[in-house]
């Protein structure tokens, strides 16, 4: 059956305009974006970090999904990017979640970002469940008397002698003859819930061979701005204390209460949301 001139013609727009169209649509949030920014800051010859803001609504989501969840290799996704612009500043932009968002992979960018709380406020999406006063959702001076009262009550050495009293027997009181790995999970995955915290931890510049378990490497103190596990500036977890002495006590009780057995030696890790092994591997039964 031939096609008319008119089905013909359509065809041929159609077929031309899909390299614009795709050519638009993958500079659509960089013109969106970037260029007012890039014509405000013109005046003051500030520059924006270098990168790209990816698809409309979508941004750079595809490729983040590839590094993270095909590939599992999640610093690949900043290692692409200082191969391709570079290592510059240090800093990335990016369009992730929805949002136009800054990646910044350097301790001392990191460090620099903790300690500007008043250029870089912290706003949590939603402060529902912890309420509108509540320390993450308050600034300025609220925030800093409400903080010592609470770093007072749980993160001084007094408190947390007087916390370790109750909760010591409790843990020794709760000890199940079989325990899974998923309580080590939970708190694993604690540890890092952004991609440039995963980034910066397991950077081979920042630590000597970062994933092999080796303890001994906290005998020396970490580089400046290497180990922001607890955040950093006037915002650094107020628990932190708390939380080190809870994970001592509770590996201690595990290393000499129970016997650990590895089920899934090959496990790969899943790095979304949070880095965890997504079988049971180990598992412990008591001595
Ligand atoms: C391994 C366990 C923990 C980790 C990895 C952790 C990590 C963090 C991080 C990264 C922040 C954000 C810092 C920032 O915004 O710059 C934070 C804030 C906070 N953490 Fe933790 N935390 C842990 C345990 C705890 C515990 C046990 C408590 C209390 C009992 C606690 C209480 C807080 C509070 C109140 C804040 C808000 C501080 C503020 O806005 O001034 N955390 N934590």
């Amino acid at each position: 059956m031939e096609m008319t001139v008119g089905v013909k013609l359509w065809l041929g727009l159609f077929i031309g305009g899909l390299p614009r169209l795709g050519w638009l649509l993958w500079w659509w949030n960089e013109l969106w974006y970037v260029a007012p920014l890039q014509a405000r800051c013109s005046a003051t010859g500030t520059n924006l970090p270098p990168g790209h803001m990816g698809f409309p609504l979508l941004g750079e989501m595809l490729t983040f999904l590839w590094y993270f969840k095909i590939l599992r290799r999640p610093n690949e996704f900043i290692n692409s990017k200082r191969r391709k612009y570079g290592d510059g500043v240090g800093m990335y932009r990016t369009h992730l979640f929805g949002s136009p968002s800054i990646i910044a992979c350097f301790p001392s960018i990191n460090k620099f970002i903790f300690q500007s709380d008043d250029k870089f406020i912290l706003k949590w999406p939603q402060v529902d469940l912890t309420g509108p006063a509540s320390l993450v959702a308050v600034h300025g001076k609220s925030h800093a008397r409400l903080r010592s009262y609470i770093l007072n009550a749980i993160n001084r050495p007094d408190a947390l002698r007087r916390i370790d009293l109750h909760v010591q027997p409790r843990m020794v009181a709760a000890r199940a003859p079989i325990v899974g790995a998923e309580g080590l999970q939970n708190t694993k995955g604690l540890e890092s819930d952004c991609v440039d915290s995963i980034y910066l931890h397991t950077n081979p510049e920042n630590f000597e061979d970062p994933m092999c378990f080796n303890p001994d490497r906290w005998n020396e103190p970490a580089r400046p701005g290497t180990y922001q596990v607890f955040g950093g500036g006037s915002r650094i977890c107020a628990g932190n204390m708390l939380a080190r002495i809870e994970l001592a006590l509770f590996l201690h009780h595990l290393s000499v209460g129970y016997k650990w057995e590895l089920l899934n030696p090959d496990v790969e890790m899943v790095y979304l949301p949070h880095p965890i092994p997504p079988l049971f591997h180990i598992q412990y039964r008591l001595r």
